[in-house]
């Protein structure tokens, strides 16, 4: 290949997709480590919460944006979003020609790296009835003890905007007090969502006991992609989309990305 060829290439966006806001505690770190790459943002929040969506529901969703980030003949897609990574990637990834990164597959090996031998994990049902980050965890260290439990109101707390309140407050203690007895070294935060709640569950429980995997996600998909980054040394542009409620979108993301214009409304169905 050409060298302006090459740059061509990797100067393609990459696209990121979640059910909602979850994803942009992954996209802000993203952004910070490669501030020059352009990149594209599609929040699902029509078909929000992933969490309690059947199989092929989840397959569907990501397929048609995975299709949609065609159009802009992206170089790769991240799926910031555990409940689509452990359902649809291994449908999809045959699909499509360009790479994609799921979160629990790619942080796996890493996190079972660590010197730890019960660890504990806060997803979606989903994801938790998937099984993923046990199968994917066990399969570089089969000695490591892997509890999932499933937190089925947290995504809303976050997209409803009620994190503080005593009603996040009581459900956080409700999961710590399940997933305490269970006694982990640390505690996997299985879906992008979660983060926003550090502050609820530190209430209660030490925060270094907590893992946010988007660092190790950022670090895989960086060293992954190494040659393939764009070499332009100027600010890559970045773009968003929903499916639903834009404005509840840019402020309920706040907390982790300022999203500076509307996004632009997309129907996929
Ligand atoms: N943030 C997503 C995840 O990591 C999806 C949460 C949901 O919509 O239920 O699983």
């Amino acid at each position: 290949m050409s060298t302006s060829s090459q740059n061509n290439m990797n100067s393609k966006p990459i696209g990121f997709f979640d059910s909602g806001v979850g994803g942009l505690s992954v996209y802000s770190k993203f952004r910070k480590a490669l501030p020059n790459e352009n990149t594209l943002y599609f929040g699902d929040l029509a078909h929000l919460p992933y969490g309690n969506k059947s199989f092929d529901e989840l397959v569907g969703y990501a397929r048609n944006i995975l299709n949609f980030y065609k159009n802009f003949e992206v170089k790769a897609v991240v799926i910031a979003c555990n409940t689509s990574s452990a359902q649809a990637y291994d449908i999809i990834k045959k699909e499509f020609d360009f790479k994609i990164y799921p979160i629990i597959q790619s942080c796996a090996k890493v996190i079972s790296e660590i010197k730890l031998s019960k660890i504990g994990v806060f997803a979606t049902s989903a994801t938790v009835k998937s099984l993923a980050y046990t199968k994917e965890i066990q399969k570089f260290n089969p000695q490591i003890l892997v509890n999932e439990i499933a937190c089925p109101d947290w995504v809303e707390l976050v997209e409803g905007g009620l994190l503080g309140t005593k009603i996040a407050l009581n459900s956080v203690k409700k999961h710590l007090d399940e997933m305490t007895q269970f006694n982990p070294d640390k505690i996997i935060l299985g879906c992008t969502h979660y983060p926003y709640l550090l502050n609820d569950l530190t209430k209660f429980y030490p925060k270094d006991k907590f893992i946010d995997p988007s660092g190790i996600f950022v670090d895989f998909i960086k060293s992954d992609l190494g040659l393939k980054l764009n070499q332009n040394d100027t600010i890559g542009y970045e773009k968003f989309f929903v499916s639903a409620d834009a404005e509840k979108f840019v402020n309920n993301g706040k907390i982790f990305y300022e999203v500076k214009t509307l996004p632009e409304m997309v129907n996929l169905d």
